[in-house]
């Protein structure tokens, strides 16, 4: 388990990762997203998770920039998008995706969803990305162990990491033993099920009792499972308390309770039905 906000996960093939950055999904480019990312950084976040559906991409690079981290202190993600999926046109979205983040690699790269005719050839060009340097890790997002067997079959490298949904009314069991078996390293997106959790009464017990928000309660049970989390927020405030939960734990007991609300809801699309 991390310890502290910038400590890492050693990824499968030894990239080290943070285990806590900031989403940064629905941030409005241009200044608003800059801000985010440079206030994150400057309050010691080093992880910053963008895709090119966000649209923001070019935000997002100037808020590295005009924090003053060097960028190679900067752990960056994003994400190939469905409609740029495909073996020649994956290569062209990374272009366009380092071109407008202003940088001339990434630290992650991941194909954003299991787009069923086209996710093979994807991956293709991912690890031809990787080969040359251009990214030091590869993974995917929303993969069921469906999509992974099947990339599995296809795949020379196996991914480095799985960002799936995963909060405390979607606890992904099957799927995390299925990653942690494979050396893939789950990410949680909608940590918070985008607010939805912050007023359910287990969380809010746990939260009095250590003196802490409901959010904060949350995100340390994503730390305390192994599972990396990205909670977005646009909110200086919010940007700083949510990475201050190094410093309470919660009791097996507590993690026993949260993992009890489990729903098997989503607030997102389910990757087995998407097309
Ligand atoms: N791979 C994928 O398919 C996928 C899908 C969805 C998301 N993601 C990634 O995961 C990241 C996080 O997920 P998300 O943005 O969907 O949702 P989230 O992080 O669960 O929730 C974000 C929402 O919670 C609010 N919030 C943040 N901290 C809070 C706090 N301490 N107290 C109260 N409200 C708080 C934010 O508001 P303010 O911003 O107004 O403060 C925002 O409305 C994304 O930004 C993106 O990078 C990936």
């Amino acid at each position: 388990m991390i310890k502290h906000l910038q400590d890492t996960f050693t990824l499968n093939n030894g990239v080290e990762m943070p285990g806590f950055g900031l989403g940064v999904y629905k941030v409005e480019d241009g200044s608003v997203a800059e801000e985010a990312v440079r206030t994150a950084l400057e309050n010691g976040y080093r992880s910053i998770d963008t895709a090119s559906f966000y649209d923001n991409e070019k935000g997002v690079g100037e808020g590295i920039k005009n924090s003053g981290i060097p960028r190679d202190d900067v752990f960056l993600t994003s994400k190939v998008w469905n409609d740029e999926q495909g073996y020649t046109s994956t290569k062209q979205a990374f272009q366009r995706s380092i071109d407008k983040l202003g940088t001339d690699y990434l630290d992650l790269y991941l194909i954003h969803w299991p787009v069923k005719d086209t996710f093979v050839e994807t991956w293709k060009a991912m690890e031809e990305l990787y080969r040359e340097g251009k990214v030091r890790a590869i993974g995917v997002s929303n993969f069921h162990v469906q999509h992974l067997e099947k990339l599995f079959a296809n795949a020379e490298i196996i991914p480095a990491v799985n960002q799936v949904e995963f909060h405390p009314h979607l606890t992904q069991e099957g799927l995390r033993a299925f990653c942690h078996q494979h050396n893939i390293q789950l990410e949680a997106w909608s940590p918070l099920k985008r607010g939805q959790l912050l007023e359910e009464d287990i969380i809010q017990t746990i939260a009095k009792k250590y003196g802490k928000s409901a959010a904060q309660v949350i995100l340390r049970w994503d730390i305390q499972h192994d599972v990396i989390t990205i909670p977005k927020s646009i909110t200086k405030e919010r940007i700083i308390a949510n990475a201050d939960i190094f410093d309470f734990s919660l009791t097996d007991e507590e993690m026993n309770q949260i993992d009890a609300m489990n729903q098997n809801d989503r607030s997102g699309s389910n990757p087995d039905s998407f097309d």
